[in-house]
């Protein structure tokens, strides 16, 4: 049975499960944080360490206004409601990205991230305005400027997910087989399963399958 200490999901199919139901997009985005919090519970029953969820691409910027502002109220309600209980149980909040938000946001992020930096049951990746290739690149500058000899061991110092182990599994819900700038060298090796379902109607179930679906893969790593 293979180890599972890294989950990684790409939350997609909000927009259109909200369209289909509710005739809002943004009721979808609401729904998907119901999932969110299911899917932190199972993580938890499961024994996992990590999990990642992509909540905000560096391309998404590209969205309508309101659409993009009533995300972000939506992650600051979240925080300010339930960033107590998370560090009762617990876990530990990383964000991954840049933080350049409104200084309101920014800050609660930061407040969130330091009340929970010694939590070690589960460690929770949001990543909020991050582009894959940007890490990249940003990784590479500092390295070079370093002077230190580019090597994979010193180039993983400057990514975001130093010190994470990388994925094990992505999952990708919302019918959609593309990476969308995420975790693009992090992935090299992970299982990629791809979901029909859109995110806010993934449930504990599809979870569970998908994590039992794994541990039976034989992961070669290159090896026979
Ligand atoms: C993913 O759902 C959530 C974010 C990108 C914030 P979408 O909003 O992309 O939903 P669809 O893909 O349009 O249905
Ligand atoms: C990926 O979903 C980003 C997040 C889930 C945050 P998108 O809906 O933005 O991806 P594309 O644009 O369809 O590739
Ligand atoms: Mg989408």
């Amino acid at each position: 049975m293979n180890p599972l200490n890294h989950v990684a999901i790409i939350m997609d199919g909000n927009g259109r499960w909200g369209l289909k139901y509710k005739n809002s997009r943004n009721a979808g985005h609401k729904a998907g944080l119901k999932t969110v919090e299911e899917i932190i519970k199972e993580t938890i029953k499961n024994n996992i360490k990590y999990l990642t969820l992509y909540a905000f691409s560096t391309e998404n910027w590209k969205r309508p206004k309101q659409e993009i502002k009533f995300l972000f109220n939506l992650l600051e309600n979240f925080l300010i409601n339930k960033i107590e209980d998370l560090n009762k149980q617990n876990i530990k909040l990383k964000i991954i990205g840049v933080k350049n938000f409104s200084s309101k946001l920014n800050k609660l992020l930061n407040q969130s991230e330091i009340k929970t930096s010694k939590n070690s049951k589960l460690q929770i990746n949001l990543a909020l305005n991050y582009g894959s290739k940007f890490e990249l690149i940003n990784a590479f500058n500092k390295l070079k400027k370093s002077k230190k000899k580019i090597n994979e061991k010193n180039f993983l110092n400057y990514l975001q997910t130093k010190d994470i182990p990388d994925p094990d599994i992505l999952i990708r819900t919302g019918n959609t087989k593309r990476l969308s700038n995420f975790l693009l060298w992090q992935l090299a090796y992970s299982e990629i399963f791809f979901e029909k379902k859109l995110w806010p109607a993934f449930s504990k179930s599809d979870f569970n399958r998908i994590i039992k679906e794994y541990r039976k893969i034989k992961r070669n790593f290159g090896n026979i």
